[in-house]
């Protein structure tokens, strides 16, 4: 009896805190649609003396409703026009024992596969200083044809995923963008002397390779980490990181972490942004006038996390002449883990994988809501209009939503 009127008070505190002070739209959980919770800012701004606080924004997750993962945790009512009417999320495949998805997540339209690659380090990595990172892909049709089967809801399906049988260039892939006249462009972080690289990848058999910068001036990068290319150019910006070293498999690191820019038209290269401490995602709005960095310094690899260090995305007005990254100003400093990768949708949202899935910010920096997985994501990718590819190492999920794609090409 008393169990059942404390959780039965628990239920109603529980839903005057979730819903308090919002439009009546939002307010309606009726039109939530099922995956999605709400979670006013309101109701968290005090959580008084005796509540238990997070002290560790790597392990402990923020989800104050204890929904089940996956979820879209909504925090702001725009995230319900990204959403959609009836957007679902799910596992499409899965293995427990492989952080096979990782990063570098691209769509090929022509195909409708996402390729992907798999982690460079950690526990469940399986690349090391003696081993490759490994480069796969699924096919989007195949995860259609899953979920027609299981039926309505949004339960877990598992697909097959096909491992890429690459040139040896290829070494430690760490991310990607494009297709772009049909090739894949991938980054590579490069192993032991091997040296980091940009390099064009056929995505079909027999995968050959040509590579298009792999120093600058004579000298290796660290470990390069992401690329984009800067909407309405064929320029290639890309940044360079010492994570290779600080998970064993690069040698010390020689040059600081920056961005640089490429032309594949001069293969001329130089630095267009620095001063961080540890570079890694790169994104661009959809006109191109901003650039968004992300700086993981608060992750370490063997120096482990350190909550005091950046879990910053940076915004910049990209320079139209000299394409120098210019007015550096926070955009976002996320509350679980660090921002890793991520993209923009059409209306210029930021979605970038984070600590506890993949968080979305409107423009102005509003953090809008998550694609809650309760695990961490590195990196996602629109496959088209209204689907999301959300890498999460041993998983990979996909968010049916309304957004529109930003379609990237390559003049
Ligand atoms: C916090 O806990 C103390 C000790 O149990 C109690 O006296 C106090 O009323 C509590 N404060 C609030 C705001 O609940
Ligand atoms: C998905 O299938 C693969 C084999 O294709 C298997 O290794 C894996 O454990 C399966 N995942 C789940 C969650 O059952
Ligand atoms: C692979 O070879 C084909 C056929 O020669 C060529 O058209 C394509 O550009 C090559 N791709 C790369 C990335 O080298
Ligand atoms: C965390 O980073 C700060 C700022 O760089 C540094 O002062 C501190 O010593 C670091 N803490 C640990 C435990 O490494």
């Amino acid at each position: 009896m008393i169990a059942m009127s404390s959780v039965a008070t628990a239920v109603i505190a529980l839903a005057a805190w979730v819903y308090a002070g919002q439009p009546s739209s939002v307010q309606n959980p009726t039109a939530l649609p099922s995956q999605a919770v709400f979670v006013d800012p309101h109701s968290f701004a005090v959580l008084g003396a005796n509540a238990t606080f997070r002290t560790n924004a790597f392990g402990q997750l923020f989800n104050p409703t204890n929904t089940t993962p996956p979820f879209f945790q909504v925090f702001h009512q725009d995230f319900l026009k990204i959403l959609g009417p009836s957007p679902t999320l799910r596992a499409v495949t899965a293995n427990p024992t492989f952080a096979f998805a990782h990063e570098a997540p691209i769509w090929d339209p022509a195909t409708d596969e996402v390729f992907f690659a798999s982690n460079d380090g950690g526990a469940l990595g399986m690349s090391d200083i003696d081993h490759n990172s490994q480069v796969s892909k699924i096919s989007l049709a195949e995860v259609a044809t899953a979920i027609k089967a299981a039926g309505p809801g949004a339960a877990p399906v598992n697909v097959s995923v096909t491992k890429l049988d690459l040139p040896d260039t290829i070494q430690m892939t760490n991310g990607g963008t494009g297709p772009f006249d049909g090739q894949l462009v991938l980054i590579t972080s490069g192993r032991g002397p091997r040296p980091p690289s940009i390099a064009l990848v056929n995505p079909t058999p027999p995968h050959n390779t040509t590579v298009l910068l792999d120093n600058f001036f004579g000298r290796q990068f660290n470990s390069l980490n992401d690329i984009k290319v800067l909407p309405g150019t064929n320029k290639l910006f890309f940044t360079d990181v010492t994570y290779g070293f600080l998970n064993h498999f690069r040698p010390a690191p020689l040059m600081p972490n920056q961005v640089y820019r490429f032309d594949p038209d001069t293969s001329a290269v130089r630095v267009v942004a620095d001063g961080f401490d540890k570079c890694n995602g790169i994104i661009f709005s959809p006109d191109g006038s901003v650039a968004y960095v992300t700086d993981t310094g608060a992750t370490g690899g063997f120096l482990g996390s350190n909550q005091t260090e950046p879990a910053t995305i940076y915004a910049f007005d990209v320079d139209r002449k000299t394409h120098a990254f210019t007015n550096r100003r926070v955009f976002a400093f996320v509350d679980t883990g660090i921002a890793d990768g991520g993209q923009v949708d059409a209306a210029g949202n930021l979605y970038a994988g984070c600590g506890d899935g993949a968080q979305v910010w409107a423009p102005d920096g509003t953090l809008l809501g998550k694609f809650f997985l309760g695990t961490l994501s590195a990196n996602l990718v629109f496959a088209g209009d209204g689907r999301v590819v959300i890498m999460a190492e041993t998983a990979i999920y996909l968010a049916e939503i309304a957004a529109k794609a930003h379609k990237v090409s390559f003049p």
